[in-house]
């Protein structure tokens, strides 16, 4: 299997299944509160995504190489969850970050998004690594463009996270995505400039960082999913599907109420 490059018609259903996933984060916004659990969360987004939707929640029973199928519909991953938590009876409360995670298929298309939310009032610390995450994320998108690299992507990401103090984590990093929820290429959150795949128009992939607040090092959970950082550190993560364009970059996964661009200075 190597890269694919879409097809306009594909890129039409892709776009379609960005702007879907994108508004199950906007759906789901407004029931992110203190009490609240992630298994409810769940529920709420399997329903919205099917019936209203008329969509698939791609994780529900995903299940690559070496894996259990999943259990649930989204990810839910609080505090020093890095990624992949399973929602399940555990009440949010104040002070805590989740990353919601969705991806759904429409049309046989993939759409792969995630957000940080914070519940009233998180510890500066917290809140900081949440921003400067998300300051990653868009470093990373703003160094998509034909005839870069992929390691230009990582390193824009490291260089941040790594000048905040706080650690890329490396046994996951973002993928090609389409037709598979998970397709070549790899696109690791750190790198050198200059170095590794060259990017074309019509590739379409996800950036998501997962950085965190301590060690890089995590650990997987017996679940065989969760993953939480070995050092019981905050980790924070956020998730775009991207189009690489003879330009440079259109993100699949904006919604009406997706966070802006930050402001980035080099
Ligand atoms: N959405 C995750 C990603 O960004 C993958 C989750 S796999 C699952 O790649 F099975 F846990 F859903
Ligand atoms: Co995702
Ligand atoms: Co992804």
């Amino acid at each position: 299997m190597s890269v694919t490059i879409k097809t306009p018609e594909e890129i039409a259903k892709m776009r379609v299944a960005g702007r879907l996933a994108a508004e199950v984060l906007d759906f789901i916004a407004p029931h992110v509160r203190a009490g609240v659990t992630t298994g409810e969360l769940d529920r709420l987004c399997h329903d919205y995504i099917l019936n209203v939707q008329l969509a698939t929640p791609a994780p529900l029973n995903y299940a690559p190489p070496g894996y259990q199928p999943f259990p649930k519909s989204i990810c839910t991953s609080v505090n020093h969850v890095v990624c992949h938590g399973v929602p399940g009876e555990k009440k949010l409360r104040a002070g805590d970050i989740v990353n919601l995670d969705i991806t759904v298929i429409k049309d046989g298309y993939h759409g792969d998004t995630s957000r940080m939310f914070y519940l009233a009032q998180p510890s500066i610390q917290a809140r900081r690594l949440c921003d400067v995450t998300y300051e990653c994320l868009w470093l990373g998108i703003d160094a998509v463009q034909p005839g870069g690299r992929l390691g230009d992507i990582g390193y824009a990401i490291q260089t941040h996270a790594e000048e905040h103090g706080y650690s890329v984590v490396r046994e996951f990093c973002g993928h090609g995505i389409g037709r598979k929820f998970h397709e070549e290429p790899q696109v690791l959150h750190y790198g050198r400039p200059g170095t590794g795949l060259r990017l074309e128009p019509g590739m379409t992939f996800t950036i998501e960082p997962m950085i965190n607040a301590g060690k890089p090092e995590i650990r997987q959970l017996a679940d065989g999913w969760t993953v939480v950082t070995k050092d019981h550190s905050l980790s924070a993560q956020w998730e775009h599907t991207v189009l690489v364009t003879d330009s440079g970059y259109e993100v699949l996964t904006l919604s009406a109420k997706a966070p802006q661009k930050p402001p980035l200075h080099a």
